[in-house]
């Protein structure tokens, strides 16, 4: 009779030691997944330190407009105009053409100021 409990303890500590790591293995997956789409974002973001600095602080002495001064949804519209046309420039109707709409909304929500 003991012997059964025992067996049956054993079996409970296996099962929740696996739930356990279950549950930990997930937390770090999830993790993980949301490192890699922030990297994924970053890496867009960087696409436009170039011409506009690091997080669109501008580089000194340069001619391009100052992007860090819009609000990320100033910035989507003005992205979505050069790529649909509305909106005249030099370099940023081709480039803006490169990016899917939501490559777009991504980097505008990422360079410009949250309001
Ligand atoms: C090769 C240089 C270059 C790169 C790379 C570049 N831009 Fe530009 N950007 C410009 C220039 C030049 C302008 C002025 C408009 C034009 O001539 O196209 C501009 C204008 C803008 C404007 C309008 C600013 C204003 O107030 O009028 C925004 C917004 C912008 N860029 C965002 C971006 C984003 C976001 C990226 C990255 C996906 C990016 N740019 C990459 C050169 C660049």
């Amino acid at each position: 009779m003991q012997k059964k409990y025992l067996k049956l303890n054993c079996l409970m500590t296996a099962l929740v030691t696996t739930l356990l790591g279950l549950s930990f293995v997930n937390t770090s997956i999830a993790a993980q997944i949301s490192d890699a789409s922030q990297l994924y974002i970053s890496s867009l973001a960087a696409s436009c330190a170039n011409c506009h600095g690091t997080n669109g602080n501008g580089v000194v002495g340069a001619s391009i407009p100052l992007i860090n001064t819009l609000t990320s949804k100033q910035m989507l519209t003005q992205l979505q105009e050069y790529k649909n046309g509305t909106r005249e420039g030099t370099i940023m109707p081709q480039l803006s053409k490169g990016y899917t709409d939501e490559q777009l909304a991504a980097i505008a929500a990422q360079l410009g100021q949250k309001q």
